[in-house]
């Protein structure tokens, strides 16, 4: 099986769509996630979008995004068929190599508290989870 991680463009939308979908990832289709904000995400130098490939199929997605502050990975996403060999962890050293690029920076994400495959895999690697902080938003408009 030829595998490989490469960074994504917006040639790949639609199977980026299609990854999240398989993963049962929520995506904004109107909002953050269109194609347009994608495009725009993409074109800058702090943001990039990893993916996964097996014999030339996207089956795998991750974002890794530098705040300026910290570094976060968000949207990491293995199709079903695929999970449980480690394959969230090779997408997740992608981003953390790209993060570290800005200096030694804290890398962080946002989890669903009932998402425990999720917990795990950021365990494995050695994320430790802060209970206490809860999440906050702002949004312009609903579907943002
Ligand atoms: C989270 C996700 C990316 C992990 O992908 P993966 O390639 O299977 O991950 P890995 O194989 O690298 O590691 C997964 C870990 O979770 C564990 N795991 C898998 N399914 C699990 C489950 N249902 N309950 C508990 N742990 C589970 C695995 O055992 C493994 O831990 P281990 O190494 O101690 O055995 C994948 O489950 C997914 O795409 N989920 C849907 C999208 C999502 O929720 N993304 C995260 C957004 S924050």
């Amino acid at each position: 099986m030829a595998r490989e991680i490469k960074a994504l463009t917006i040639e790949h939308y639609d199977d980026i769509i299609r990854v999240w979908s398989d993963a049962g990832l929520p995506f904004k289709p109107n909002g953050r996630e269109s194609r347009a904000m994608v495009a725009a995400e993409m074109s800058r130098a702090f943001c990039r979008y990893y993916g996964l490939f097996d014999n030339g199929r996207l089956i795998g997605v991750s974002i890794a995004n530098y705040d300026g502050r910290r570094g976060w990975i968000n949207r990491l996403a293995i199709d079903p068929d695929y999970r449980g060999r480690g394959l969230a962890h090779e997408l997740m050293t992608a981003c953390e190599d790209f993060l570290h690029t800005f200096g030694e920076i804290l890398v962080c994400a946002l989890i669903e508290e009932d998402n425990t495959p999720s917990m795990a895999c950021f365990d494995n690697k050695g994320y430790v989870c802060m209970r206490e902080i809860t999440y906050w938003s702002k949004r312009d408009r609903p579907d943002l």
